[in-house]
């Protein structure tokens, strides 16, 4: 993985000029492909970081597991946090090629060694990897009030005990899970108290918490999400807190590609006459609901979910110089905070919303994911407004 230098800079707790200094004398040569930025291998720096070389900054590797994959994120945010990802449960096909696409490159043991699987229901606990965080961003279908609120009585509900069984085998030292809002109100608490419930009784102290990601992650996104962080240690858990809220400097218009292909607007089609009444605003996205267009608060872009784009409708869209146009899936992906280099598959756009829709927004992870590594004794001061305390203890973790 490539760093650039004020990631490098951050992370080795040295300035700049030190950097290019280094550079210049070899101790950390940075690349630089067709004369781009001075960028880093990221082995380089663990090099550098584990041989206590001129930097203040303690490292120790983690390994997590990656539940409920989806198409990344989760991987995605622990690996940059120098964590291994050593199991990984998708049952999606689709998924699961987005999945591999972007992560095989760089963690060719998940996937050849078969630790990839497939249907959670059918794996054996026993053959999941020791870790040491356990990451799940379980299936909301049966929280959500458009799912009908089934809770146990819905299959997909029962997932969480598939979480809960991985869980007692393997005895993680944290627990990280991510469900929708109404999981926490469901049926009056009682759905979310048992599982806290659970968790307690496996020996979790919890915390959680409802983000809004663009609150929480600067992306210009309504998304609120519950997130539940669980640790087996009392000192780990008191010295963890969720991040704070941050200023949201990103706009609608920030995540929007210059060149779209045609086939995006809607200018020729029968709906257009209606749209073009009431979408009359640069900064706002709107949406088709039947039989009206709903208007959404300015530079927000509306919850992606994951069925936009099965019935074509529920796509947010946009006005632009060329017309009235449909959000692309890049442009959902880059309102769930992920990075240009995400690789997209050459799969039907369907699928590509769907699993926009369905991830985690990257940023918050990422945020709450430094937390947790601050609150285990890991160092990662990024973006952290307070100074590391040098003896915090520090965790045992998976050797
Ligand atoms: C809410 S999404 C999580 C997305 C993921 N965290 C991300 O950032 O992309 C839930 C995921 O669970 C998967 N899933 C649902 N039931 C499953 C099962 N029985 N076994 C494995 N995966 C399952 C779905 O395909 C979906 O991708």
């Amino acid at each position: 993985m490539l760093i650039n230098i004020n990631d490098a800079s951050v992370l080795l707790k040295v300035s700049l000029s030190t950097l290019r200094r280094w550079d210049s004398d070899g101790k950390l040569k940075s690349i630089r492909v067709q004369n781009s930025h001075r960028k880093y291998d990221s082995k380089d720096i663990v090099y550098i970081l584990k041989n206590n070389m001129d930097t203040q900054v303690k490292l120790k590797k983690f390994k997590f597991i990656d539940l409920f994959a989806g198409v990344w994120w989760f991987h995605h945010a622990f690996s940059n946090l120098w964590g291994e990802c050593v199991s990984a449960v998708e049952f999606d096909k689709n998924c699961r090629i987005t999945y591999e696409l972007n992560y095989y490159n760089n963690n060719k043991e998940l996937f050849d060694k078969w630790l990839f699987f497939e249907d959670i229901r059918e794996v054996d606990e026993k053959r999941i990897p020791n870790h040491d965080i356990l990451c799940g961003g379980f299936p909301c279908q049966a929280f959500s009030i458009a799912w009908y609120q089934k809770w146990f009585s819905d299959e997909r509900g029962n997932l969480f005990f598939d979480i809960e069984r991985i869980i007692k085998e393997k005895n993680p030292s944290v627990i990280f899970l991510e469900n929708v809002k109404n999981l926490a109100s469901h049926d009056g608490w009682r759905t979310f108290g048992v599982i806290l419930q659970r968790l307690k009784e496996q020996g979790y102290f919890i915390r959680y918490k409802v983000l809004n990601s663009y609150e929480y992650g600067d992306v210009p996104q309504n998304r609120e999400r519950v997130y539940i962080v669980g640790f087996k240690d009392w000192k780990a858990y008191e010295r963890f807190e969720f991040p704070k809220p941050q200023k949201l400097t990103k706009k609608m218009r920030d995540i929007l590609e210059d060149d779209v292909d045609l086939s995006f607007y809607y200018n020729d089609k029968p709906l257009f006459g209606k749209l073009v009444w009431e979408m009359k605003n640069w900064d706002t996205a709107y949406q088709w609901r039947r039989q009206y267009v709903r208007e959404n608060k300015k530079n927000l872009i509306p919850t992606l979910t994951a069925n936009m784009g099965t019935g074509g409708h529920n796509v947010p869209l946009i006005l632009d110089t060329k017309g009235i146009r449909k959000l692309t899936p890049r442009e959902c992906f880059s309102a769930q905070g992920y990075p240009e280099s995400f690789k997209l598959p050459k799969i039907a756009n369907s699928q590509l919303y769907k699993q926009a829709g369905n991830s985690v927004s990257v940023p918050v992870l990422q945020r709450i994911g430094e937390n947790i590594l601050f609150a285990l004794g890991l160092v990662w001061e990024k973006h952290r407004h307070f100074e590391l305390v040098s003896d915090a203890t520090e965790i045992p973790l998976m050797a």
